[in-house]
């Protein structure tokens, strides 16, 4: 079964307390501090085109790509009520597409540990540098190592209410250390009190954690000149206070 097909319809629901623009805002003005503040911008695991219509509201030229087709067709509707042509497709970031001459590639929400080998990892990675111009810039986030053992993997449960909706997640997590993966098992269940009635859907997301000094290995490896990690939001170093780094990197002007 594909990740995120049944998950997709709860997906903005589930998320809906993430500040998307002001996630946009942060990313921008860190592709300006490298020197890039427009042109054309592809999101690499775009899922429903959150971040893809906000880029697109603030002027850059969009295209986005995810895996999950239920979650392409949520962005594609998306744009089209907002009047605005973003071209989305579904396809495999793992696999180099037909994009080029990019100004800027970003990868947002986690995509880089959905990818859970360094094959898979440096696959996307080749991505992002065949989609840029030289010089172009690849901002991306992931999990961060430290973080994900300093804390540990708890089951969590979250309910969202929006009546007559009322959604219940549980997040039941297996580690493996060794292979620095976490599969995450949700279970939803998704009521609708007007109605009585209640659909449940399981979904295991197979996650990879991941240490700079490896992501920035890959990173030369694959043509880019790695150009800073940081913990999510900010500009400290990684730290084990937060599962969310990302990292910038710069396509070699001759690679
Ligand atoms: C947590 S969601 C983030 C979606 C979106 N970037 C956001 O910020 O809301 C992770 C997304 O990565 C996509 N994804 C994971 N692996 C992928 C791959 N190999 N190719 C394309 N999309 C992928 C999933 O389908 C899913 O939409």
């Amino acid at each position: 079964m594909t990740v995120f097909a049944d998950y997709a319809p709860w997906y903005d629901l589930l998320y809906q307390d993430k500040d998307y623009a002001a996630e946009t805002s942060f990313v921008e003005a860190r592709l300006r501090d490298h020197g890039v503040s427009s042109g054309k911008l592809l999101d690499l695991g775009c899922g429903t085109g959150l971040h893809a219509l906000a880029f697109s509201r603030q002027g850059w030229n969009v295209a986005g790509i995810d895996l999950s087709h239920e979650m392409i067709a949520s962005a594609k509707a998306r744009a089209a009520q907002a009047g605005l042509s973003i071209p989305f497709r579904q396809g495999d970031v793992c696999a180099t597409g037909p994009e080029r001459d990019y100004d800027t590639v970003v990868s947002l929400f986690h995509v880089a540990s959905y990818q859970t080998s360094l094959d898979a990892l440096a696959a996307m990675f080749r991505t992002a540098h065949a989609a840029l111009k030289p010089g172009g810039i690849f901002f991306f986030d992931y999990w961060y190592g430290g973080a994900v053992l300093a804390q540990g993997v708890e089951t969590r449960v979250k309910v969202i209410e929006q009546k007559p909706l009322r959604l219940t997640r549980i997040a039941q997590s297996d580690h493996d250390e060794q292979a620095a993966t976490v599969t995450v098992n949700y279970t939803l269940f998704c009521e609708d009190t007007d109605r009585a009635t209640i659909h449940r859907v399981d979904e295991a997301h197979h996650m990879r954690y991941w240490f700079p000094f490896e992501v920035e290995a890959a990173l030369r490896q694959c043509g880019f000149e790695p150009a800073g990690s940081h913990a999510w939001l900010s500009d400290a170093v990684p730290n084990t206070k937060n599962w969310a780094a990302y990292s910038i990197a710069r396509k070699a002007a001759q690679s």
